[in-house]
């Protein structure tokens, strides 16, 4: 990872941190241990790429960070919803999550199922009333509509409902692709394209340029994903490892191999960069970011 990403990363990670926290209800009031929950699963945790990658897009169109704390919140809360649910043993089963056990492990059940709905909520609750959002009105409707339509059935639940009627398939490389892309391509488009709304006169070109750099990165994310699932380790992942492989899941290495899976990787990592080509200096975050998906180790 180049200095410059590092030390940006970490930042926008602490300041992340910061906002969540603020807009989590406490534990102290009632429901407690449905606060408990939600905090659990929100807090200190994960790498925040969303968060990043919205605060990336605002640095290389001149948007502070304070006016996109909001979207970068309203984005998580999302993708930690996400992450509770698909964990549920009627989804992956899974029992470890960012180095620790998953919220129905943690709690319960039914405590992990509203502690995802109660986070999906937030995240729109956020985005229509968040003192520290400075755009108008209309705007604010514009991200409330893109993040809704990232996060539903034709979004990150669609691709997740496709995901588990996959499982023991084979999947052709078209219909992988098009799984991907809503689970996972979906939020993270949604998290670059919601900085971009917070700019209301962008020119309408780099806005779209933009918008090809989130799907490339959005697909890499996920095969890297994959690739990760296959050959890292638990330890490192904080998560457990090879869980697809046990789950029949149609996977990139699973079709391709992995080296297949790694070249592909790369041509959406350079695919990404090239719409970066009509930006100078101001796009170096966002190219280092794309870099850093596909060769990161968790
Ligand atoms: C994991 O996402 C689930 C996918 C959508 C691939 P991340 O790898 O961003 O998970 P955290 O937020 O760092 O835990
Ligand atoms: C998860 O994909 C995508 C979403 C949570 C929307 P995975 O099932 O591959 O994510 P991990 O590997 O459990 O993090
Ligand atoms: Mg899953
Ligand atoms: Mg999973
Ligand atoms: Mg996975």
């Amino acid at each position: 990872m180049s200095n410059a990403l590092k030390e940006y990363l970490s930042f926008c990670q602490n300041r992340v941190e910061r906002a969540l926290e603020a807009r989590l209800p406490s534990e102290n009031i009632l429901p407690k241990k449905l606060h408990e929950a939600m905090r659990y699963c929100a807090l200190d945790g994960g790498k925040r790429m969303r968060p990043m990658l919205a605060y990336c897009t605002g640095k290389t169109l001149g948007i502070a960070p304070e006016a996109l704390d909001g979207p970068a919140c309203a984005v998580e809360f999302i993708h930690v919803y996400s992450l509770i649910h698909d964990d549920l043993p009627a989804m992956d089963d899974d029992e470890l999550r960012r180095g620790k056990p998953t919220c129905h492990v943690a709690f319960d059940e039914a405590t992990a199922i509203l502690a995802g709905d109660a986070l999906q909520a937030l995240a729109f609750e956020i985005l229509a009333h968040d003192p520290t959002m400075t755009v108008d009105a209309e705007s604010r409707l514009k991200m409330i509509t893109m993040l809704a339509k990232a996060s539903g059935s034709q979004g990150m639940v669609g691709g997740q409902a496709i995901d588990l009627e996959s499982v023991g398939t084979k999947l052709n490389l078209p219909e992988l692709e098009n799984m991907h892309i809503h689970k996972t391509g979906a939020l993270i488009r949604a998290s670059v394209n919601m900085a971009t709304l917070a700019k209301p006169d962008i020119d309408h070109n780099v806005a779209a340029k933009l918008d090809h750099y989130a799907k490339c990165i959005g697909l890499s994310f996920q095969v890297k994903d994959d690739i990760l699932d296959e050959e890292s380790d638990t330890a490192t992942l904080g998560k457990t490892q090879g869980k697809d492989r046990d789950n029949d899941k149609p996977t990139y290495p699973a079709l391709l191999g992995l080296s297949g899976a790694k070249q592909k990787a790369q041509e959406l990592h350079e695919q990404a960069i090239d719409s970066l080509s009509i930006f100078g200096k101001e796009a170096d975050l966002l190219r280092d970011l794309s870099l850093y998906i596909i060769q990161r180790d968790h």
